[in-house]
């Protein structure tokens, strides 16, 4: 049955309507927390009661989840529209663990061995400095974030520094390369499809640059290592057998950090330190197959968003880390949620009657409070929040720390709290600027608080978040693991490059070819 005519969902509408001025700060003090793999979850801010919370849950059963989520781990192909499994947890798991089919399990538990030893091959012969990741979408996003916030946790690493290419700026990489020896740097080039024009280009531009006065063979061999899924453009490309590693098919872009896409991460940190990665992404998968629905992180924040999104009406929804660690997690959640649910035809091929993916943005929270946090306290739209501290901030200037938690509780109590009429009459009595100095509240937040920000923890959040967007995906029938909306751009673009050198423009859009006239050399 379409989802909007379902009993559950007219249900929840029901509800919505009977809590039309249900207030946050009107609700008793309340504890609706769940916790696993060392990362709370606290919804007590989120506009959700007990009755709501079973509806949606109601909901979430009668679309079908538990046999999704059999089949997702089974290894079926849930990506029905490229006939592809999607097993990124498989990617984590360890030997034991009932996950994909045979031939998956053996290709997986193959590579990773092979992608350890190549990373602990380079690390211990110590003559790289840097490494370029080259790459971009789920070939950057996953990796240079988890770099950032172990750089982070682990000030004392011995490896190679990692530099991040994804964008085809001229001034960017000619910056990169005017930094970096030539001689002491590894180029890791990462697509899985390797056939990404931006990936190639700035691959060429590098090995360009290392191969000045050498045998290109010879930096093929000694400075180059590739990540893709199509062996036959690896070796099309020159790169050698042994320092190609291999994706599969069934791990999908944005969710493939835990596979060899991630080999920057053990070169830079080791190899323990990626395994402690995928052991926090496991756990996560494992808290997620077994935890009942109404304690279940990933399941709970699903439910919380299509809460706000479907029957609260919130456009988008701000990822606040109070982190300085995690401030690429916005653009690495902007990629998993968006580019999976940015969806607007279900997976029968109808045309949706229900808002999908809102616009997922956001930044570092203390720096956001002196910026976009007007909007959000007393803006016109409402943002659901997702806001992000660690536990333990380290014993450093704790002074710091302290001010940090200070403030995203702050920030979380102001935004649900408000302030009404009264309360401002009786803090200022007649303050003439009164009408400007009301907050409407009522904002609904997630606290997210895992122990600390290291490569476990890192793994949990990041695997709470896939499992959040495949629930979501299975509420709004949509196929999470395909991605035909950015082909439309791309086939574009690689007709007009032609034109920006010279090619006759006739017949091409009038607004694009004048400003051709303009960005042509
Ligand atoms: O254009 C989108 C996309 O296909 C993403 O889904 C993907 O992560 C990115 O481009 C990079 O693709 P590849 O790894 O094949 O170079």
């Amino acid at each position: 049955m379409a989802l909007t005519a379902s009993g559950e969902w007219r249900k929840l509408l029901e509800l919505k309507n009977h809590r039309e001025t249900f207030h946050l700060a009107d609700l008793p003090a309340r504890e609706l927390c769940a916790e696993a793999a060392g990362i709370l979850l606290d919804l007590s801010r989120q506009r959700l009661d007990d009755e709501v919370l079973a509806a949606l849950i109601r909901l979430l059963e009668a679309r079908g989840f538990h046999e999704a989520r059999a089949a997702l781990w089974r290894g079926d192909a849930v990506n029905h529209t490229e006939g592809r499994a999607a097993l990124h947890m498989l990617l984590r798991a360890d030997q034991g663990d009932a996950v994909g089919t045979m031939d998956a399990r053996e290709f997986a538990f193959r590579e990773r061995e092979r992608m350890r030893a190549v990373a602990e091959e380079i690390r211990s012969a110590r003559r790289f400095e840097h490494v370029v990741h080259v790459g971009i979408g789920g070939s950057h996003l996953g990796p240079a974030l988890a770099v950032d916030v172990l750089e982070h946790a682990m000030p004392d690493t011995s490896g190679p520094e990692v530099h991040s290419a994804s964008n085809t700026d001229p001034a960017a990489l000619m910056r990169l390369m005017r930094r970096l020896p030539r001689e002491r740097t590894l180029l890791v080039l990462v697509s899985k499809s390797f056939t990404t024009r931006e990936t190639s280009l700035i691959g060429d531009a590098l090995l360009d640059w290392l191969s000045a006065g050498r045998e290109r063979a010879a930096v093929l061999r000694e400075q180059v290592i590739a990540v893709s899924a199509n062996t036959e453009a690896m070796n099309a490309a020159g790169i050698p057998a042994g320092r190609q590693l291999l994706m599969s098919d069934w791990a999908g872009g944005r969710f493939s950090l835990w596979s060899p896409v991630g080999i920057s991460v053990a070169l830079r940190f080791g190899w323990e330190a990626f395994a402690q990665l995928l052991e926090g992404a496991r756990a996560m998968d494992r808290h997620f197959l077994e935890a009942p629905l109404d304690a279940n992180l990933p399941v709970l924040l699903a439910l919380a968003g299509i809460w706000n999104i479907n029957f609260l009406d919130a456009r988008s929804h701000a990822v606040l880390p109070y982190a300085e660690a995690l401030a690429q997690l916005p653009a690495y959640l902007q990629q998993l949620e968006m580019e999976s649910n940015g969806k607007s035809v279900d997976r029968d091929g109808r045309a949706v009657d229900y808002r999908t993916a809102p616009v997922i943005w956001g930044g570092v929270g203390m720096n956001g409070q002196h910026a976009f946090f007007q909007q959000l306290h007393q803006g016109t739209d409402l943002t659901s929040m997702d806001f992000i501290v660690a536990a333990d901030r380290g014993s450093e200037l704790p002074q710091l720390g302290d001010c940090l938690a200070a403030n995203v509780l702050a920030q979380a109590e102001a935004l649900m709290r408000g302030r009404d009429e009264t309360r401002a009459r009786s803090e200022d009595g007649d303050d003439p600027l009164r009408a400007w100095r009301l907050f409407p509240g009522n904002r609904p937040s997630s606290m997210i608080v895992p122990a600390r920000l290291d490569a476990f923890h890192l793994g949990a959040l990041l695997a709470m978040y896939e499992h959040k967007v495949f629930t979501q995906s299975v509420v709004w029938n949509v196929n999470p693991f395909d991605q035909f909306g950015v082909e439309l751009g791309k086939s574009i673009a690689k007709r007009i490059e032609p034109l920006l050198q010279g090619a006759a423009t006739d017949g091409v859009d009038a607004i694009t070819q004048r400003l051709i006239a303009r960005l042509k050399r």
